[in-house]
């Protein structure tokens, strides 16, 4: 095995960083780690940020760095010979940037407790665009809003990574979802289970969307306010999900002005939660939205592309062919 990969890097956060191919080390795996031959990988809004020197950028120990929390790809190398997922297996995961290396590269070595196998339904590219996103679905409609039938839910940028997943989530658990997007989204929020859909581009969603039981906030007080217009929709002790971290500073003091609960989020890369989210990708009950897929040396432009802040579901980087 070679010492060297092919991966998408940074040579320094801030403004002007873009991303470049380049070799880095392979990483070495250790402990309960799982070393894994990536096919494609996911691209988040996270990454976009801490390349421009924001999200988790100032924690990043030394450059040039590899980004990227989303893989799918195949068992390399596993810990112990009895262990569950065994070489060759099709998996997906999380990596941690920037504890460990990125994804947008030929290998990761991550905690067998960020790894499952991959829906069987689905390609290496489209499983590439469920962990981070599906799991953050799941963990602030399910574990944390607890949906469950009848529940009043307003999940804004329903059509987006997080968005498409949670208003499935949302809907699979009985919640009566209303969700907001731009009209071109319309016809695929409520394919995706959505009761109403509120046009923001047109509606002031707190004027239309009568009382709720939650919000899912996954645009926050960056953009017309919309964390804080969340709270005129909520009942009395109702409950706004903020998901974009730091996108509203005020969110505890407004809330508690307004009568309601309110709490930020942050996703935990749980392989078992992901494994109960492929059996409902393969089942039918939840479906994949690609938007694009790109090449590994046309990352910028895959960035570039999610920076404008329009993708329906998901963008994807394809790291290498599809194994025979
Ligand atoms: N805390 C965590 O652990 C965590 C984990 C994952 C993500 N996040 C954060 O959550 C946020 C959402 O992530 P994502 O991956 O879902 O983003 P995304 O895929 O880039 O979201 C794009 C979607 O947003 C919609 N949109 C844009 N402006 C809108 C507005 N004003 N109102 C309603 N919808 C709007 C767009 O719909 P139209 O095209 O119809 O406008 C598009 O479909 C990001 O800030 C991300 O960093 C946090």
């Amino acid at each position: 095995m070679a010492d060297a990969m092919r991966a998408l890097v940074i040579d320094e956060a801030g403004e002007g960083a873009e991303l470049r191919v380049g070799e880095v080390p392979r990483p070495l795996r250790v402990s309960d780690e799982v070393l894994v031959r990536v096919i494609a990988a996911g691209v988040n809004p996270i990454d976009r940020k801490t390349k421009l020197g924001k999200g988790v950028a100032a924690a990043i120990p030394s450059f040039p760095a590899v980004l990227g929390n989303d893989f799918a790809g195949v068992v390399e190398t596993v810990p112990y010979a009895a262990h569950p997922l065994q070489p060759g297996d099709r998996v997906y995961g999380m990596t941690r940037v920037p504890r460990g290396s990125g994804s947008y590269a030929e290998y990761v070595s991550v905690s067998s407790m960020s790894v499952a196998p991959m829906p069987v339904a689905t390609g290496f590219v489209e499983a590439a665009a469920v962990p981070c996103a599906a799991l953050t679905a799941w963990g602030a409609v399910v574990d944390v809003a607890r949906a469950h039938d009848g529940q009043r839910m307003l999940i804004h940028a329903g059509a987006g990574g997080v968005g498409h997943f949670a208003v499935q989530l949302a809907s699979y658990f009985g919640a009566h979802v209303t969700a907001t997007g731009s009209s071109e989204n319309a016809e695929f929020l409520a394919s995706l289970g959505a009761r109403r859909v509120i046009d923001y581009t047109s509606e002031r969603f707190e004027e239309v969307a009568g009382e709720q039981d939650v919000v899912i906030d996954l645009i926050g007080n960056v953009v017309d306010e919309t964390g804080t217009r969340s709270l005129r929709v909520l009942r009395r002790g109702g409950l706004v999900v903020n998901v974009p971290t730091r996108s509203w500073p005020t969110m505890a003091e407004e809330a508690e002005a307004a009568g309601v609960r309110a709490t930020g989020y942050s996703v935990s890369p749980d392989a078992r939660t992901l494994a109960v989210i492929s059996r409902l990708i393969d089942d039918g009950s939840v479906r994949v939205h690609v938007d694009g897929e790109y090449p590994l040396d046309l990352g910028e432009a895959a960035h570039r592309r999610l920076g404008e802040g329009h993708v329906r579901g998901k963008l994807v980087l394809r790291v290498a062919p599809d194994p025979a």
